[in-house]
């Protein structure tokens, strides 16, 4: 009988529990393994902060948002010494190997962990639905679904009030989580960082619409950018991982629309709603799937690889071939659906 530890880091996502349950019920029931879970992330690898886990601390938890386990963005290299701190810590609680489940950040420390000795395995999460390694994270159909549903309730109100409405959606430097939604509430515009667009291009697309007597709809990823802006608008300074936080391009378009066409125009960021709450019934069977894969990887001694989804198979992928590596929205992609703008 072995016994693992489980942690979640980065931002949190709906699914994380799906995943946590997953693991702890065919790891118990097909291997006879025991797990415990280390609170918020890699700080709790680091102090050696546990709780135990088994079928009774997991039941029910799939339908339920955030994780049970607590998140942090607190890297593992933050500490001197912290692999060898890691290193002594598992052994004093008898723990044999690490399941380190979060997006692109925690599966880069995960790799530098590996290469320094500790056994670790990754699941791959996030909203943003940005990981090359992976054609879905779950998280990102429960954002979309949030973001879809938030869009149909601005058309009502703009459509009332004639106002052009404008959304930005979370993403970072992929726009998955805005095409999405966006076409999917029939928006008259979808502004993603992979593709920059002028304030002319995106007033003309407002004003045919207002001319064909409908409200416009305009949804915008945290990350857009205008053709003359080299980085993403970030007000909010920057996160443990030293990247810029994004947020407020929204408030910045909504005026400049408002100003050149004179059409009324109001912004809503929607901001941590897209990952509060329950998830999808996709994203709740997409994380107990990649559960269920996680003992049988590492009863295969898959220790420096991590889970991903390929067409409806769940893969292993080293580490070392996944970290770093953005999943952008092909252009052509965006092109479907720019065709129809205005
Ligand atoms: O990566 C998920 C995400 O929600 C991004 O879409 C967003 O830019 C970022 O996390 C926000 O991070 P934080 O929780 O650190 O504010």
């Amino acid at each position: 009988m072995a016994r693992y530890g489980i942690l979640t880091a980065g931002g949190d996502c709906p699914g994380l529990n799906a995943v946590i349950r997953g693991i702890v019920l065919d790891g118990q029931t097909e291997h006879g393994d025991e797990y415990v879970g280390y609170l918020d992330g890699y700080k709790g690898l680091v102090y050696g902060n546990v709780m135990e886990l088994d079928r009774s601390t997991v039941r029910g938890i799939s339908k339920e948002g955030g994780t049970v386990l607590g998140t942090s963005r607190h890297g593992p290299y933050k500490e001197p010494n912290g692999p060898d701190t890691i290193k002594k810590s598992m052994r004093h609680l008898g723990v044999d190997g690490v399941i380190a489940i979060g997006g692109d950040g925690t599966m880069a420390a995960a790799n530098r962990l590996y290469e320094d000795g500790i056994p670790i395995i990754g699941v791959p999460k996030t909203i943003d639905n940005d990981l090359e390694a992976t054609d879905y994270t779950f998280g990102f159909n429960t954002a979309v679904e949030i973001a879809t549903e938030a869009a149909d309730r601005l058309r009502t109100t703009g459509n009332s009030h004639k106002r052009c409405m404008v959304l930005e959606v979370m993403g970072r430097h992929a726009g998955w989580i805005a095409l999405y939604a966006g076409m999917a509430a029939g928006a008259h515009a979808i502004l993603i960082p992979e593709q920059p667009e002028s304030l002319e291009q995106i007033c003309a697309w407002v004003q045919s619409v207002t001319d064909r007597g409908r409200a416009p709809m305009v949804v915008v990823a945290e990350g857009f950018t205008f053709p003359d802006m080299d980085e993403a608008y970030s007000d909010k300074g920057l996160d443990e991982f030293g990247r810029p936080r994004l947020g407020g391009i929204g408030e910045i378009l909504a005026p400049l629309i408002q100003e050149k066409t004179g059409i009324e125009t109001r912004a809503t960021v929607l901001g941590y709603i897209q990952r509060g709450g329950v998830p999808s019934a996709f994203d709740r069977v997409l994380g107990t799937r990649l559960g269920f894969a996680v003992p049988d990887l590492i009863n295969d001694g898959g220790w420096g690889q991590m889970l991903a989804l390929r067409g409806n198979d769940i893969v292993r992928v080293p580490f070392s071939e996944a970290a770093g590596k953005t999943k952008n929205v092909p252009l052509d992609m965006y092109e479907e659906a720019r065709r129809v703008f205005g």
